[in-house]
């Protein structure tokens, strides 16, 4: 089966084509167009703009890619931006329309999940499964009891993970996106941890909550309140910055772990799935690795761990699944995988919409 997916629901433009043989997925493309450049000066998504660039660079990538023998076209209707979304949509169901080829909505938030599926054999993830979403406009811990059937344990309250690594950058003047800058500095920090004598202390916001929910809004303003307090020679100074990234880095993952390790253990999880933007994050990942082995002992198997890009580890490990770096961030290929475990959901194009507030656990 050969699928063509369409991810336009924030500022990637992505186009992708997979092949389904033998229980596994092969790869034929996977383009994105990325506008964070454009984006850059406004210190976030701008909605119309990024529905301008979507209706750009669309009809460019299409060009791209092989529309040979297509049997289905994925799009993502939601959740995301509603005029990107809507770009995407309707050009799928012209694509679908033009091809005479069945046309499935996908949702985002299960697309980030089944990322994992890529490079991986298709029934290779047990269930019930604790699954964290982390993206810049979701936050969700979400209990999979196997392929389309999930709940949601918690999610934000207020700012998602991703939208507070944005903020922070953006007070230290660091730009966006502000993921990737943050973890940078925060790396410098480290490789100097012995000879800063700058500790800053920040908080743990919801970390002792027994509920699964997270707030990250209040984080970002012990961040302000803080560099609002220090002199101004102070506070753009490497030290002051690298100190500070550090500091709020360490305590979005350390929310993170805490309450999704808490689920896994209530919930008598099988597996870990991480999946979002912000799982891109190298100390993020490792420290994931590190205290679900310590934590969850009845995780550890005798299963090999395979890493996203296919290559067999030697030692044992924990089931906690987490997807290539660049299959973390907003793609279509994982809306092509989606689109496949959906396959069954396929519709007349006429009936597709998006959904800005789609959610998970509301059937397509
Ligand atoms: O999933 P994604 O690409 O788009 C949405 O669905 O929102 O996530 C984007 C978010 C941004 O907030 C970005 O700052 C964050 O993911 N991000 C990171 C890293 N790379 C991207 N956050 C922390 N560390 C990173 N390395
Ligand atoms: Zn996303």
């Amino acid at each position: 089966m050969k699928i063509l997916a369409i991810e336009t629901s924030c500022d990637e433009t992505g186009v992708a084509v997979l092949e389904v043989k033998n229980g596994k997925f092969k790869i034929k493309n996977n383009l994105i167009s990325s506008q964070v450049k454009l984006h850059q000066k406004y210190g976030g998504v701008h909605p119309s703009l990024a529905k301008r660039e979507h209706q750009k660079n669309l009809p460019l990538l299409i060009k791209k890619v092989s529309h040979n023998k297509i049997d289905l076209i994925g799009v993502t209707t939601g959740p995301g931006l509603d005029p990107c979304l809507w770009v995407g949509v309707n050009f799928a169901k012209d694509l679908a329309k033009k091809l005479k080829t069945p046309l499935v909505p996908v949702n985002h938030i299960e697309a980030h999940i089944l990322a994992n599926f890529i490079n991986r054999g298709l029934s290779s993830i047990k269930f019930p499964a604790v699954c964290l979403v982390v993206s810049g406009g979701h936050t969700q811990l979400i209990l999979m009891k196997g392929i389309g059937k999930y709940r949601i344990l918690g999610e934000t309250r207020d700012d998602a993970a991703g939208e507070c690594f944005d903020k922070v950058a953006r007070i230290l003047g660091l730009g966006y996106p502000g993921g990737p800058a943050v973890a940078e500095q925060a790396r410098q920090y480290s490789l100097k941890i012995k000879n800063l004598k700058l500790k800053i202390s920040l908080p743990r916001p919801m970390i002792h909550q027994k509920n699964y929910d997270f707030s990250f809004s209040g984080l970002k303003t012990a961040v302000l309140y803080d560099f609002k307090n220090r002199k101004p020679k102070e506070r753009r100074s490497k030290k002051y910055i690298q100190a500070m990234c550090h500091e709020a880095q360490q305590a979005i993952i350390d929310v993170l772990i805490k309450k999704t390790l808490k689920a896994a253990k209530n919930y008598k999880a099988k597996s870990i799935i991480l999946g979002g933007g912000v799982v891109a994050n190298n100390e993020l990942r490792k420290q994931f690795k590190e205290k679900t082995e310590k934590e969850i002992p009845y995780c550890k198997t005798e299963l090999p761990f395979m890493e996203a890009r296919g290559k067999m580890r030697t030692k044992f490990s924990s089931p906690i699944y987490i997807p290539a770096s660049e299959l973390c961030t907003d793609n279509a290929l994982m809306a092509g995988v989606a689109a496949y475990f959906n396959r069954g959901k396929k519709k007349n194009w006429k009936k597709i919409k998006a959904d800005a507030n789609l959610r998970i656990d509301t059937k397509i």
